[in-house]
């Protein structure tokens, strides 16, 4: 079977802009693809202040529909504040990306999810250095 991706996820896949490690990040989000076996790594920045995410990278084992996806969540969710980006959704991304196969769907959501993870961990560090 022959997969027709969009020219924007082509774009993505092909140039990524956000593959890459931070230095010292303040958080990292890991998930795996359960239909695959592919891991998405993400990790943020975020800006003590104004608790807007300064920078954010991954790196992935996964296929062009995951890289290309997540990609574009990391492009949505910097500058923003941890809440806004907590309602980044999938449809932001295939919209984006203007459309995704039905059959790469899973793939598609593992950046977000990842992004949720990092966020997840950001707010637990929060948390615990407030108990200290
Ligand atoms: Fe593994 Fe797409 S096939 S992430």
């Amino acid at each position: 079977m022959t997969l027709t991706y969009s020219k924007e996820l082509m774009k993505h896949f092909k140039n990524p802009k956000h593959v890459k490690k931070l230095e010292n990040p303040d958080a990292v989000g890991e998930v795996g693809n359960i239909r695959c076996g592919d891991i998405m790594h993400l990790e943020l920045k975020v800006d003590k202040k104004t608790k807007k995410i300064e920078d954010i990278g991954f790196q992935t084992f996964g296929c062009p529909a995951a890289l290309a996806s997540s990609d574009v969540v990391c492009e949505l969710a910097k500058g923003k504040t941890i809440e806004e980006a907590k309602k980044i959704t999938k449809n932001d991304i295939i919209k984006k990306l203007k459309e995704m196969p039905p059959i790469k769907i899973h793939c598609s959501v593992l950046g977000i999810e990842a992004l949720n993870k990092a966020i997840e961990n950001y707010e637990n560090k929060k948390k615990e250095e407030k108990i200290k």
